[in-house]
């Protein structure tokens, strides 16, 4: 298993272009089994996750083409989908359990083949994280579904229904399924309390171009008139509001200068908040987003994780990170996830001062953390650990990298672009 070796304490200075959203690219990505048309995504992050769906898409049957054809002159890589004719509809185990966000082909199977049998995602490092709303939603649609041998098996056969749904607290995936679900239901269906991260505004943003009718984009209540069908269309996704905190954070705790390529200041509007109160410098820039912080240390800074507009949850262990090295004690609270805080015991080995109790961790700052051997258990915890090791004095090696390649793009490279040392220890299996 690869590793990531880095020694500490260089301040990263230069630019870092952002991807595309991987959050958004998944939503996409399942949509495409809406249409029997092309659907073409430019500006498609490469990582695990999107080979991932892309491996269960293409067992659904689903033709899959990178570098496909776009109009109109998209940047980036361009990954082509066409789901002339679904071969299957069953999302097998094998496939779902790697990536919970497999769930998302169960509103688009449902809604265009009316059968859908998916995995239940089952038990994920951060917390229970159920499905419940996505299962209870589809039946307002008026799916029956049984879960049946570790499978939500759903059957539409006349098709789903325009329904009135109010979810009980906001979930992101929840919407997205229910969003895509909904444009090929037979009426109007309103979701209300839905999600409104900027990922579920691209894929409303993208369903509306493949002719879907749906009011109240970026807003907590959806109105969807559903539609016999929908067509291909060619759309650009959103930059990684995600990536560019995270390397805005390590820009910070490093006491560096970044410019953010193609980020803006208002895609991450609660972090940038927290991040200037902690001492950072935050300014759109013609390129993108820079982030410095040259001479004053970090002070520290309460933060409280929320759906969107909210801070993120997923940006999260990023603060804390910076937080373990900031002036004076920071609060940071997660609301979302129930176990969202496995980076705190490795933080702890590299020097962090961090107490929790209950959803909250205490962070007192300490001067300086010191490199060790540090592991995590998922995605953003493993990227806080870099941080963590950038800021620190010495050597840390971070295990488990393959967590990492599930949502950064070209991540050692990207920072010894600014003068990080940091590299990829290959081993072999
Ligand atoms: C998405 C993101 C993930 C991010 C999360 C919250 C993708 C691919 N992933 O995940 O990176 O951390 O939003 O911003 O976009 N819940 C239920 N029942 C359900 C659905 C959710 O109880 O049916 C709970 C979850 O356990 C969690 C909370 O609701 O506690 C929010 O989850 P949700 O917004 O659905 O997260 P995901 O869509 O899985």
């Amino acid at each position: 298993m690869d590793k990531i070796r880095i020694r500490g304490g260089k301040a990263l200075i230069g630019s870092i272009p952002v991807g595309g959203a991987k959050n958004a690219a998944l939503p996409l990505m399942a949509a495409s089994l809406l249409t029997e048309e092309t659907l073409a995504l430019a500006n498609i992050p490469h990582l695990a996750d999107i080979t991932t769906l892309a491996n269960l898409l293409g067992t659904l049957g689903v033709d899959i083409a990178l570098d496909g054809h776009a109009a109109g002159g998209h940047q980036g890589r361009v990954l082509a989908l066409t789901a002339r004719k679904i071969a299957s509809t069953t999302a097998p185990y094998d496939l779902v359990r790697k990536m919970r966000a497999s769930v998302l082909v169960l509103g688009p199977l449902l809604a265009r083949e009316g059968q859908a049998k998916v995995s239940l995602p089952g038990g994920c490092a951060i917390g229970a994280r159920p499905v419940d709303l996505h299962i209870k939603g589809l039946e307002a649609l008026g799916a029956k579904i049984e879960l049946r041998e570790g499978y939500v098996d759903a059957m539409a056969p006349h098709g789903l229904t325009g329904a009135k749904i109010v979810f009980p607290f906001v979930s992101v995936g929840a919407t997205e399924n229910l969003m895509m679900a909904a444009c090929l239901a037979k009426g109007t269906t309103v979701l209300s309390n839905a999600a409104r991260e900027p990922e579920v505004g691209d894929l409303a943003r993208c369903l509306i171009a493949m002719g879907a009718s749906i009011e109240g984009v970026d807003t907590d209540t959806l109105t969807i008139h559903g539609r016999d069908r929908l067509s291909g269309t060619t759309h650009a996704i959103v930059p990684d509001r995600i990536e560019m905190g995270t390397y805005a954070m390590a820009a910070a705790a490093t006491g560096g200068d970044v410019e953010l390529l193609g980020g803006r200041v208002e895609l991450i509007a609660a972090a940038a908040e927290a991040l200037r109160a902690a001492g950072a410098t935050l300014e759109d820039t013609p390129r993108g987003l820079r982030v410095r912080r040259t001479n004053a240390p970090l002070v520290g800074v309460d933060v409280m994780t929320e759906p969107f507009p909210g801070f993120p949850t997923d940006l999260q262990a990023q603060m804390m990170a910076l937080a373990a090295t900031a002036e004076g004690a920071s609060m940071i609270t997660e609301t979302i996830f129930e176990n969202r805080f496995m980076h705190v015991p490795e933080l702890r080995r590299m020097g962090a001062n961090i107490n929790l109790h209950g959803g909250s961790a205490m962070v007192r700052g300490v001067r300086k953390l010191t490199g060790a051997q540090v592991m995590a258990t998922d995605l953003r915890a493993s990227v806080s650990l870099v941080i963590a090791g950038l800021a620190a004095e010495g050597e840390t090696l971070v295990n488990r990298v393959y967590h990492l390649d599930r949502g950064y793009e070209r991540l050692e490279e990207k920072l010894a672009a600014c003068g990080a040392e940091i590299e990829r220890v290959k081993e072999a299996a």
